[in-house]
């Protein structure tokens, strides 16, 4: 039976420590994987804008000896011309996976009743677990165990947060997440979190203050507007400046390292001096989400 990957809350824990190990080998000995996807076409239909994750999907697919095509459905818009679910069930009839980046959850939901290939989540409103599995790699890459490793999350509670939660949640990490009041988590996928880290003894929490962060390895940070969202900046600038990551914070809280899933806003939610400083490690978070994809890739189609 296929399996999705439309968030890691249903996969089991010992699947996603296998695929931080196997990102890993794949970035340390890529001519061992260049035939993994060999006659395999991946299709990514992106209903928003991207740089990393369309440009890391299909460089890391032809690393693998795979073909990708990009479907722009900013322009040939997803809905209108036919059915959600009648256009993925020919992309089935093709192709040997879908790579979706979408407005709504739902979205991705329609994709995968509709057709028997698995399908990826590039990025939508709730989740975005590629991000959030390349992440954890950067961390284990930095940090060794990530279990002894506490990151904090400051800013908005968004789609990027909830994957760090859930991935955090099963290699056993310790993430609290750090909002303006209003600007929380979804509750019920803190509560899918919470459950996974029941069973690995991962500490997750959240809260509005930021000496709830002292003691982090790591200060992680996000835009806080997500593509999709017309607030003004202007009516949250004043709500969220207090949130935002600089030298300050990182003496606060005796963090040695900065993230940041990108794009980047600079001198809003991170400043420029500490984006560019020794303590990022945001390069290195967008190498590793070619080797992360290719690992779920390899784990899904290989
Ligand atoms: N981090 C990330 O997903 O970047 P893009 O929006 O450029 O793909
Ligand atoms: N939270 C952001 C992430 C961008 C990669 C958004 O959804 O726009």
């Amino acid at each position: 039976m296929k399996q999705d990957l439309l968030s890691f809350a249903s996969w089991e824990t010992s699947q996603v420590t296998a695929l931080i190990e196997l990102a890993l080998e794949i970035k340390n000995t890529p001519e061992k994987y260049q035939s993994v996807l060999a006659g395999k076409s991946i299709v990514g239909v992106f209903e928003k804008p991207s740089l990393r994750t369309r440009v890391s999907f299909d460089i890391g697919i032809n690393k693998l000896g795979g073909h990708f095509v990009y479907l722009d459905s900013k322009a040939n818009h997803l809905e209108g011309r036919e059915a959600v679910a009648d256009t993925a069930a020919n992309l089935g009839c093709w192709a040997d996976a879908i790579v979706g980046r979408v407005f709504k959850h739902s979205t991705l939901e329609g994709f995968t009743a509709a057709c028997d290939i698995p399908v990826i989540n590039a990025l939508c409103d709730l989740y975005h677990p590629c991000q959030g599995l390349a992440d954890f790699l950067t961390m284990t890459e930095t940090f060794g165990d990530v279990s002894q490793t506490k990151l904090a999350y400051i800013g908005d509670g968004n789609n990027v947060t909830h994957s760090l939660l859930i991935v955090g949640a099963h290699l056993g990490a310790e993430v609290v997440v750090i909002t303006p009041e209003s600007f929380e988590v979804d509750q019920s996928i803190f509560e899918q979190a919470q459950l996974i880290a029941k069973g690995t003894g991962a500490k997750l929490s959240y809260s509005n203050h930021l000496n709830d962060a002292k003691g982090s390895n790591v200060l992680y940070t996000d835009t806080w507007l997500s593509m999709g969202d017309d607030t003004p900046l202007s009516t949250i600038k004043q709500t969220f400046m207090p949130y935002q990551i600089n030298q300050q914070l990182l003496e606060l809280t005796g963090a040695s390292h900065v993230m940041h899933c990108q794009p980047a806003h600079r001198d809003l939610e991170i400043t420029s001096n500490v984006m560019d400083s020794k303590h990022s490690l945001l390069l290195q978070q967008a190498e590793n989400r070619m080797h992360a994809q290719n690992a779920i890739l390899a784990t899904l189609l290989g």
